[in-house]
């Protein structure tokens, strides 16, 4: 089984290693380039994160790599070439940009393909594999580990555009989850690496809801030391489109003064009230709605700092309010 999965790991290096080339080399190439430019990428970044091009054919990979048919097993197995019903095999990803997505020691684990103009959706992404368990991966952390053995910070963003973007604007430490929410696990791996982390999603509907799973699948791991902030963009924003208008220095202001996590959790919280705080009922449903949330974070002074916020907000002592809580479970994390 281990010598499967190195098997795979090669396969899918090789893999990446012709997306790569077929941007430099295929007949659509300048069309390619010119839309990396376009969207502000220099060689050098589109270097450094491997960012390929899967040629439109249909057989691409498969010509390329599964002329036997052990081979075109373990293709379909790590989801780079699909069959239909009639059993005729192609190309999972066709005439798109190729983001390799690489594991923490930096294998190649999966793609994300983004279209370059046309019909179809924006972004088609790996499906699971073997190999590839989405809510483990983040995009860029082993790029951004290359670049800092310690990270300064970490940046969770939405987007591979949004990673690669704020790499070539200096920002060399965000990473995107892959997928809708950031999970406790993906957070873990970045709390392992530094102790400052800001999510900073799109300025949509969808960027707002994404902040608030994150920070709830934060609490267990916010230990003592341990900073989480959030930075919320600009309607119709991402990263990607914000620090190309700003440059660095303004983005990076941005993540300094982003909001930290006790602001935004009772920020929200109160927001999502049906009720007024000048009503009994409205202070009894925030405690209601509050209790649950602060009891699963780890750390005792972060705790306690939550109490207290929360009992001024309900007008009464930190101390009438004790009784309400209990100690947190023993946390796995
Ligand atoms: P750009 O237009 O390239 O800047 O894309 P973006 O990175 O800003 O994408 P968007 O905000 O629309 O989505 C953020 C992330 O969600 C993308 O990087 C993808 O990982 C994912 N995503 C977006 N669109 C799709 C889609 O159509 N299908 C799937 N499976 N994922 C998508
Ligand atoms: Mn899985
Ligand atoms: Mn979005
Ligand atoms: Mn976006
Ligand atoms: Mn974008």
């Amino acid at each position: 089984q281990r010598a499967q999965a190195a098997d795979d790991y090669a396969q899918m290096q090789q893999v990446a290693r012709y997306f790569s080339h077929q941007l430099r080399h295929h007949e659509n190439s300048a069309r390619v380039i010119d839309y990396l430019k376009g969207r502000g990428l220099s060689g050098d970044i589109v270097k450094q994160f491997q960012i390929g091009y899967a040629p439109p054919q249909w057989d691409g990979v498969l010509s390329t790599f599964g002329q036997k048919s052990a081979a075109r097993t373990q293709l379909r197995d790590l989801k780079l070439i699909n069959r239909n019903d009639q059993g005729r095999e192609y190309d999972f990803f066709r005439d798109r940009i190729m983001f390799p997505i690489r594991d923490r020691r930096g294998r190649v684990v999966g793609f994300g393909g983004r279209i370059l103009e046309g019909d179809g959706p924006k972004y088609l992404n790996s499906p699971e594999t073997r190999i590839f368990h989405k809510g483990r991966e983040l995009f860029g952390f082993y790029e951004a580990r290359q670049a800092h053995r310690q990270l300064p910070q970490a940046v969770i963003v939405e987007g591979y555009m949004d990673v690669v973007a704020l790499a070539q604007h200096g920002i060399d430490y965000a990473v995107a989850s892959l997928g809708t929410a950031t999970t406790t696990e993906q957070l873990q791996m970045l709390f392992r690496a530094t102790s400052r982390v800001v999510c900073c999603y799109d300025g949509d509907r969808a960027g707002r809801d994404a902040a608030w799973r994150a920070l709830e699948n934060a609490l267990p791991l916010l230990k003592d030391g341990l900073e989480l902030a959030f930075l919320f963009l600009p309607d119709g924003e991402d990263p990607d489109s914000l620090v190309r208008q700003e440059g660095q220095q303004k983005f990076s202001q941005r993540l300094q003064g982003a909001q930290s996590f006790t602001d935004y959790f009772f920020g929200h919280l109160i927001d999502s009230l049906d009720m007024s705080l000048a009503n009994d009922a409205g202070k009894s449903n925030l405690l209601k709605q509050a209790k649950p949330l602060i009891e699963r974070v780890a750390s005792e002074f972060y705790r306690e700092l939550m109490l207290e916020r929360l009992a001024q907000l309900l007008g009464r002592e930190t101390s009438q309010l004790n009784s309400h809580f209990q100690r947190p479970q023993q946390s796995r994390y």
